[in-house]
């Protein structure tokens, strides 16, 4: 299965913090019943859900101490798996990957949430243009949203930061590369 090898201990910790912002979230929401708002997880670089451990490059590190590793240490979890994990749950989700193999991995996850399946929208195209039109047709005087966006690199437009922004209903979360510093 096609699994993302990416990030280090600092993907590890963004991600670690996205995901106890998103039980605030979610709680918040569930605690006001006298809101009847709709809370939407989006996930626009989504991945397949998990993301391999990288491998570690210092001198140091043997063969037999790779070897070693548990391997259910050297499978973490990515941030779509992160946001289903979540209790209370939001309402509805939407992972949005443009890779055929990964969108396909999040079908596999998305069934592995049966009770959630249900929410859980999976979308195989370019993140730019279907947020763009997603912003808009969104009904957002019902709905609110915490947008999380996790490029390898810059394909972010700028363009799609002004649609979230204008619909003053996002909460928005970007794992920025380095170059962007
Ligand atoms: C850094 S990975 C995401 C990792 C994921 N957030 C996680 O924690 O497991 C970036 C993903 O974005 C996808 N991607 C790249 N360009 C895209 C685009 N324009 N639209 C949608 N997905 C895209 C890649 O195929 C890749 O799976």
């Amino acid at each position: 299965m096609p699994v993302d090898e990416f990030g280090g201990d600092w993907t590890a910790e963004k991600l670690e913090r996205v995901r106890k912002y998103l039980a605030a979230y979610t709680v918040i929401f569930a605690r006001n019943k006298a809101q009847k708002l709709i809370p939407i997880y989006v996930d626009a670089f989504a991945g397949t859900g998990y993301r391999t451990k990288p491998p570690r490059l210092d001198a140091q590190t043997t063969l037999f101490e790779e070897l070693a590793e548990p391997e259910a240490e050297a499978f973490l979890k990515g941030s779509a798996r992160i946001a289903l994990d979540v209790e209370p749950p939001f309402k509805q989700y939407l992972f949005i990957e443009q890779d055929a193999a990964r969108a396909q991995e999040l079908e596999r996850l998305k069934q592995h949430f049966a009770e959630r399946a249900a929410r859980v929208k999976i979308v195989q195209e370019d993140a730019n243009r279907y947020l763009k039109d997603w912003c808009k047709q969104t009904d957002w005087r019902i709905c609110r949203a915490v947008m999380f966006l996790d490029p390898y690199g810059m394909q972010v437009d700028w363009s799609l930061i002004e649609s979230i922004a204008r619909t003053r209903a996002i909460d928005l979360w970007i794992l920025s590369p380095s170059a962007w510093r």
